[in-house]
């Protein structure tokens, strides 16, 4: 196929250029910044019109966004420029040329209320303008083209980019005092990993919402104790704290773990944290 990848300098998209070029599709990546890609401002409506007219892709992946999920919350209308109108616009492309789009979402569409892991058709209610925003998305896609995909996922961790387990590990390299959070509890999320179930996930023509992240559910102190262990940090003291010791602009939901039923119901499942991890961490040469 020939497809088209937004968001093409961040974590996801760059796997995603890889990943997909791989399967032998043909790969043009775009974004607002980043070396070798073209530019593309999803924020401007004939700018993205007038791209995808131009390229005729097959199908458009959809990473794009602003994922500051505190700026975010600083800035409800910046967030809803970008995420929400950006999505609609390229939803609005797309269907112009009649093609398909593959949406990142987010398991913070959900208010963690529920107490389990939530199901892809389980109702959304967003409790943070990061959140809000990504359902705007959500919400402008499925009206505008019913040829859509909606992949939610959560906790990312990446090589070569910000990631919690990156902060974690180089806070206990230094010595300093790790404070984190137990009443935070969500499914961490190889990069990789979804780049790959996300490829899977194009060739089947099955239209409808994903839940894709790693199999299992940890809060964050489980998440960080984990890896910690498993990098040589054994002794090094993590404090527990709650959500509410955590002061931060924007408020994530406190139980926003995932269950993978459509993925599972066509084959495509991601597996278990634990095991990412340690793939993560033998790549990055941290693995003790
Ligand atoms: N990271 C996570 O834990 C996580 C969890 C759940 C869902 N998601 C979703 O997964 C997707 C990919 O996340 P990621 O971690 O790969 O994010 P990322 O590294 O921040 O990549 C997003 C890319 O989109 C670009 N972008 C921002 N505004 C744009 C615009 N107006 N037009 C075109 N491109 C624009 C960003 O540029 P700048 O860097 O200049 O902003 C960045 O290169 C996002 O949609 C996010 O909401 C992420």
């Amino acid at each position: 196929m020939k497809l088209m990848v937004t968001g093409a300098a961040g974590r996801l998209g760059g796997k995603l250029l890889t990943v997909l070029a791989a399967q032998g599709h043909e790969v043009t990546g775009s974004d607002i910044v980043g070396d070798n890609i073209a530019r593309l401002d999803i924020g401007d409506f004939e700018a993205t019109r007038k791209f995808v007219d131009d390229l005729r892709p097959d199908a458009i992946v959809h990473p794009a966004g602003w994922t500051d999920v505190d700026g975010c919350a600083k800035d409800p209308e910046k967030a809803i420029a970008i995420n929400g109108f950006g999505t609609q616009h390229v939803a609005l492309a797309a269907a112009n040329i009649g093609v398909a789009v593959l949406y990142i979402s987010s398991n913070e569409v959900f208010d963690g209320a529920s107490g389990r892991p939530y199901r892809e058709y389980d109702l959304p209610n967003p409790i943070n303008p990061y959140a809000y925003s990504k359902w705007v998305g959500e919400r402008a896609l499925v009206n505008i083209n019913p040829k859509h995909y909606i992949v939610r996922t959560a906790w990312l961790f990446a090589h070569g980019g910000k990631n919690f387990i990156q902060a974690i590990l180089n806070a206990a390299q230094a010595g300093k005092r790790l404070r984190v959070v137990t009443d935070e509890v969500g499914n961490p999320t190889y990069n990789d990993d979804l780049a790959e179930a996300i490829g899977k996930l194009l060739e089947t023509g099955r239209y409808g919402i994903y839940h894709f992240v790693n199999e299992g559910v940890c809060s964050r102190y489980e998440f960080a104790r984990y890896f910690l262990d498993k990098a040589g940090y054994k002794d090094t003291p993590t404090e527990k704290i709650s959500a509410a010791e955590w002061q931060r602009a924007s408020l994530p939901p406190a139980y926003a773990a995932m269950s993978n039923l459509a993925g599972k119901h066509i084959g495509i499942t991601l597996r278990p944290w634990q095991e990412a991890v340690d793939d993560f961490l033998a790549k990055e040469g941290l693995l003790k």
